[in-house]
């Protein structure tokens, strides 16, 4: 007979941004004449950037000939977009990471998802809480967590590490210690970012308690301050214990076309074993390859052309952001994040839950954002967001929301 994987069966509900989709739709039908303006999900959408359009239509010229197509991709990347990526940014930034310690991948999302997979699941982990639900999500689906406690809102034998006001919206160290660390900055959802300071304490944690670091600085590229690292190993150690996981979705509007990579220093050995070769031969198994056109285009990115362009649509973003944050403020709320990141994290008014507050101001605004405590138990009382939109979407949402 047949059985499953009841892991699964241990998580709850609906999926956020479905629940959130049924809710507007529901709306958008029974209101018709509304303009509704999204600033829910963290999906770009200015189009790609004239470097990467060009670089994507000669590759795919190529795969109109005999002498250059190309079939299937090599298992880890190309060297090409792998040089490139460990030139710019890495050895740029003065962090130690050759060519052959980069994974090119689809995404940020099934690197976060699939790194688990390396590791014994008698592991504990530790995670931000609110939190990136993916990092959580798998873990319970490979049977690393307990049963989801229906009271507290999240999983027995996980480790959370609240991340709220009082402590800047940072993770302390934990009082029980993990082996698998989750860590992403600048944040999804929180928008905050940590200094180099502080994620050294991590890295110095982890490689004295023997956890690694699952590092996903996805969001580096909105980073505007000084002292906020771009990278982990920007952190003395950190080729010891961390693992650090990028995409290409959110700094080149990559959401639709695919790519990121992971990053496993040669250096990281855990219960005698390469976590390098652990990688190489689950992501060479599994994993066929980025498509040729896709990894041209990322290594597009790179060109200077390309760096000049997508610093430009950064910066479009990131004057949303700057307009949501200074118009939220001057309309009494009380606002974080948006300054190294592309979320506005805000607490709702007067005591309204996340829920509740997206009801209203979907009803009344007709403006959607995504609940906190989707996020989490901690993400409770907050609200999250983005910069992704129109800068004119952005500006009639803040108009609404100051008019409430
Ligand atoms: C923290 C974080 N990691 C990873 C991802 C997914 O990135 P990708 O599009 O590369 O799969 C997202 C997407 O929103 C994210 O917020």
């Amino acid at each position: 007979m047949v059985t499953i994987n009841k892991n699964y069966l241990k998580l709850p509900g609906s999926y956020l941004f479905s629940t959130i989709a049924k809710k507007v739709e529901t709306y958008q039908t029974a209101h018709p004449e509304e303009k509704i303006v999204r600033l829910g999900i963290g999906d770009v959408t200015q189009p790609l950037a004239p470097a990467i359009i060009g670089a994507l239509h000669k590759a795919v010229d190529e795969m109109s000939h005999a002498e250059t197509f190309r079939g299937y991709a090599p298992d880890l990347g190309y060297e090409f977009l792998r040089s490139a990526i460990a030139k710019n940014d890495y050895r740029d930034r003065g962090c130690q990471i050759e060519a052959d310690e980069i994974f090119v991948s689809d995404g940020a999302k099934s690197d976060s998802g699939n790194i688990q997979e390396i590791f014994g699941t008698d592991n504990k982990v530790a995670v931000c809480d609110p939190v990136y639900p993916v990092y959580v999500d798998t873990n319970v689906m490979a049977g690393r967590t307990g049963e989801y406690n229906k009271e507290r809102e999240n999983f027995d034998g996980v480790i959370y590490m609240p991340c709220l006001e009082a402590n800047g919206f940072l993770p302390e160290l934990p009082a029980e210690t993990p082996d698998l660390i989750y860590l992403c900055f600048p944040n999804n959802p929180s928008g905050a970012a940590i200094t180099k300071e502080r994620l050294q304490e991590w890295v110095d944690y982890a490689n004295k308690t023997g956890a690694v670091i699952i590092y996903d600085a996805a969001y580096e590229a909105y980073i505007t301050e000084e002292g906020v690292p771009h990278s982990i190993y920007e952190c003395q150690g950190a080729r010891t214990c961390a693992i650090e996981l990028r995409s290409f979705s959110k700094n080149a509007g990559f959401t639709g076309v695919r790519l990121g990579f992971a990053v496993v220093p040669k250096e990281l050995v855990r219960d005698g074993v390469s976590l390098h070769d652990l990688w190489a031969r689950r992501h060479g198994t599994k994993f066929n390859g980025a498509p040729y056109i896709v990894q041209k285009a990322g290594e597009a990115v790179y060109s200077a052309e390309g760096k000049a362009q997508l610093k430009e649509q950064v910066s479009y973003y990131m004057r949303n952001a700057h307009y949501i944050y200074h118009g939220l403020k001057d309309a009494g709320y009380s606002v974080s994040g948006g300054v190294n990141a592309p979320y506005i994290w805000l607490k709702t008014p007067q005591g309204m839950t996340s829920w509740e507050f997206f009801d209203h101001l979907l009803e009344t605004a007709h403006v959607v954002g995504t609940p906190g405590s989707g996020f989490g138990a901690h993400g409770e009382g907050y609200f999250r967001l983005t910069a992704f939109g129109s800068f004119e979407n952005t500006q009639e949402a803040i108009r609404r929301i100051q008019a409430l």
